[in-house]
């Protein structure tokens, strides 16, 4: 790990994670490993802020997201696993960055008013959701992050975090460096009704599913919404079971699938079957994985604790850094 430049990045445990999240983060995260020491937590404290009404969900997700991450190929070998509730420094930091921060870079961050729109049956009025940004900052900074592998949707928490780093380096001492965002490739793959794939829209495919919940799932995809009959030609760049079809199955068969469903010579049924079938082949590998973690729950333990372990070390020594240069 010796050398290599250092980047952070967490999940919320809001849930059990969906093939969205393979493509929209984690197959990035596996490969940043043999390039990065890597730092992945999971952001309980964040989820905590639009749950904090359930805040069931969090723990029951926790572990299981850990497991979803090693059997997708997260390497705790390689990189650093950990609970950002377990590093109570983050606390500590977060506090000491709300002193410094503008209320009007909160109030006018685009995903915390995005946010407030998207989930407005919850009551997301408080402090600690307008902060969410700032707690974020702490977590990146915690760690003098070089880069922070996110979507889009995140880059604006980052351009924050920047900024917090900047203010902070100018009020006290050059504690933190400035974090670059390393932009995730778009995930391209949408949900069983088209939408984005998402829990709360319930169209999501899980890396947990089984292969029977899988092929019936596959079955209910909504396939290219202008090709009403059997006879129909089919336009595959406007299919999403074909944007599957090119993740999963090989370049051969892709080829053709392309071709006959053009001509009307393939059914959806049938390219249905074969991505499902394809689809259920990558994940077995996995599945397995799954089974074996869940048989050891003592291996997540120690992984966790092992992460959390190596965290807490950096943690303390960058507190250390920060109470002396605010001098309290
Ligand atoms: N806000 C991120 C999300 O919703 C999760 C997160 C929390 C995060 N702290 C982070 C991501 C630090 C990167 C770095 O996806
Ligand atoms: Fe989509 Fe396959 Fe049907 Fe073509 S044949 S529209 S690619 S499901």
């Amino acid at each position: 790990m010796m050398g290599k430049k250092r980047i952070v990045s967490g999940m919320r445990p809001t849930g059990k994670l969906h093939l969205g999240h393979v493509h929209g983060a984690l197959n990035n995260w596996r490969s940043l490993q043999e390039d990065y020491q890597c730092f992945y937590f999971i952001a309980d404290w964040h989820a905590l802020t639009s749950e904090y009404e359930h805040p069931e969900i969090i723990k029951e997700t926790t572990k299981d997201i850990i497991i979803d991450w090693i059997s997708v190929g997260l390497d705790p070998e390689k990189s650093v696993f950990f609970i950002q509730s377990s590093i109570k420094e983050h606390a500590e930091l977060h506090l000491i960055f709300t002193m410094v921060t503008p209320l009007s870079w909160l109030e006018r961050n685009p995903t915390y008013k995005e946010q407030l729109k998207e989930m407005a049956q919850r009551n997301l009025y408080t402090y600690g959701f307008l902060g969410y940004p700032v707690l974020q900052a702490a977590d990146i900074l915690m760690y003098k992050a070089h880069g922070v592998p996110v979507g889009e949707d995140q880059s604006p928490h980052v351009e924050l975090t920047r900024e917090i780093a900047r203010r902070f380096n100018h009020f006290y001492s050059n504690v933190f460096p400035l974090p670059e965002v390393l932009l995730t490739p778009e995930a391209r793959i949408l949900g069983i009704d088209r939408r984005k794939m998402s829990k709360g829209y319930d169209n999501a495919i899980f890396i947990s599913d089984s292969k029977e919940v899988i092929e019936k799932k596959v079955d209910e995809m909504i396939t290219d919404p202008q090709r009403a009959r059997r006879s129909d030609p089919g336009r595959p760049g406007y299919c999403n079971v074909f944007t599957f079809h090119e993740l999963y199955t090989d370049k051969e068969t892709v080829k053709e699938i392309n071709e006959s469903c053009r001509k009307a010579t393939i059914g959806c049924v049938d390219c249905k079957r074969i991505m499902a079938a394809s689809l259920n082949l990558s994940l077995e590998p996995i599945r397995e994985k799954r089974k074996e973690l869940e048989a050891n729950p003592r291996t997540i333990d120690t992984i966790i604790e092992e992460g959390n372990r190596k965290a807490r070390k950096i943690a303390k020594s960058t507190m250390k850094e920060v109470r002396e240069a605010v001098k309290i």
